[in-house]
């Protein structure tokens, strides 16, 4: 069987923690989106591990598989294996021989075109994930498989690297420069990747990913499908151009790994929510406690003495630095419009709530319950985002509830959570039309309340 996580909001939800809680009964723990873009922390056995491309679940002794819907860089996949291994572990990774790769020109080019988008910029993290899914999508991709065969990857760059170097000259860069390192010479990289390939065949990592995982299924294993980023970044119904170059929707997990809707269907989609909302990157945010200066548009966040008050303790008490880039985030409170938008989207069949322990102390806990767009009141996000930027948020205000011992309260089960944090839940649920499967109260798996096991 199968369960599906995906983020419900912008990114950033906590979905390392919900697979680490769930992925216990899972044999192979697949990701079907997004590259190294995407960061997670996983804490096992008291260690704290960041990891950017391997799924999380391969910390946990699971099998980890990048599908074919995945942006590889492989210096980062043996960057994380080789970090991995020197701290004990011994992760097995497949790769998808359909998944492409991030060539050093993507990193270049992610660069230089968000430094010439000025307004239009998505803050990316720089990891070459656009300009490699552009060149999928323009048939001019490097894959996984090519690697393997040095007359296939060196006819892929001969039609490729020259494609690129006339991009940067257009941009105004000598694509020679010192400073790229190489990153546009046919010769530099045909010996470079061809040695990635040759330790990826070594290890035995490559794979076709859907036959890979059809053979788990056809064994009664159970997989778990790991979305990266979250509904509202997604390149088709998140806020474009704010967004990432794929798709972390459910239904991509069925794309992103080779097995049929039907399989992703018959299991479990699970929504992470966090507990109020945080985003990295530019554009509008409704909700938007505080400001953060580069990222904010100018009319944006709430700049009130008690708004950059809000924000800052949520900032500091969730921890909220991009994982990646150590970028404060921006934050706000929970956007339920988001929300129903992504339960719809994803076909959620359950919500794990984290981060509710970070609110706790407050006073009173806001939401925005619907907004206003040209005077008129919406239960959803609109489809352009330039009227999402006109939306106002409709707050509703829930009363606060007190500090709580994580752990206890975990252990005891959901009737322990402070009466008021159940409240808020229950809204939650009560407005998406979803049961609550977990509730996260700390960032350990010891901290989570299971509601609901999602295998049986
Ligand atoms: P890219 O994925 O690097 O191209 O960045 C595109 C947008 O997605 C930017 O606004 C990033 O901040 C955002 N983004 C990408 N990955 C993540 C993530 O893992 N969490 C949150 N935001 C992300």
């Amino acid at each position: 069987m199968t369960v599906t996580i995906v983020g419900a909001q912008l990114g950033d939800e906590g979905k390392g923690g919900i697979v680490d809680v769930y992925g216990d009964a899972a044999d192979v723990v697949v990701r079907y989106q997004g590259g190294d873009n995407a960061g997670h922390t996983v804490v096992h056995e008291g260690e704290e591990y960041k990891l950017s491309l391997v799924p999380s679940g391969a910390v946990r002794g699971k099998t980890g598989v990048l599908g074919n819907g995945c942006v590889v860089n492989p210096t980062t996949l043996f960057d994380e294996l080789d970090t991995l291994r020197e701290r004990g572990l011994d992760p097995d990774v497949r790769v998808a021989e359909r998944a492409h790769v991030i060539m050093p020109y993507h990193r270049v080019l992610d660069g230089i075109e968000e430094d010439a988008k000025d307004d239009l910029a998505a803050g990316t993290t720089g990891r070459g994930i656009g300009p490699t899914y552009e060149d999928k999508a323009g048939r001019r991709g490097v894959r996984v498989g090519d690697l393997l065969d040095p007359d296939v990857l060196r006819d892929r760059l001969e039609y490729a690297v020259p494609h690129k170097r006339s991009l940067v000259e257009n941009f105004g860069a000598d694509p020679d420069a010192d400073r790229f390192e190489g990153a546009f010479d046919v010769d530099e990289l045909f010996e470079e990747y061809r040695a990635l390939g040759e330790r990826l065949a070594d290890e035995e990592m490559t794979v076709d990913a859907g036959a890979f995982l059809q053979s788990h299924l056809d064994r009664d294993e159970n997989v778990m499908f790991e979305g990266a980023q979250g509904t509202s970044i997604d390149i088709d119904h998140g806020i474009y151009p704010y967004v990432t170059s794929s798709n972390p929707t459910a239904g991509a997990a069925a794309v992103g790994s080779g097995v049929g809707p039907t399989v992703v269907g018959q299991g479990e989609v699970v929504g992470i929510v966090k507990g109020y909302l945080s985003r990295v990157g530019t554009g509008p945010l409704p909700t938007e406690l505080g400001h953060v200066e580069g990222q904010t548009p100018p009319e944006g966040g709430d700049t009130s003495e008690t708004g950059q008050a809000l924000a800052t303790y949520i900032r500091d008490e969730g921890g909220e630095y991009g994982t990646v880039t150590g970028r404060p985030r921006r934050v706000g409170w929970l956007d339920i419009p988001m929300l129903r938008h992504a339960a719809r989207v994803n076909g959620f069949t359950g919500l794990a709530v984290n981060h509710v322990d970070v609110l706790a102390g407050l006073d009173e806990v806001k939401v925005g319950h619907s907004y206003t767009l040209d005077g008129e009141e919406t239960t959803t996000m609109p489809a352009t985002t330039e009227k999402w930027g006109r939306c106002e948020a409709n707050l509703r205000t829930f009363d606060g509830w007190p500090e709580f011992d994580a752990e206890q309260v975990a252990q005891e089960g959901y009737d322990a959570l402070p009466e008021n944090a159940r409240t808020y839940l229950e809204y939650v649920s009560d407005e998406l039309d979803v049961p609550i499967y977990c509730v996260g109260v700390g960032p350990g798996r010891e901290q989570t309340v299971v509601v609901e096991d999602v295998w049986t």
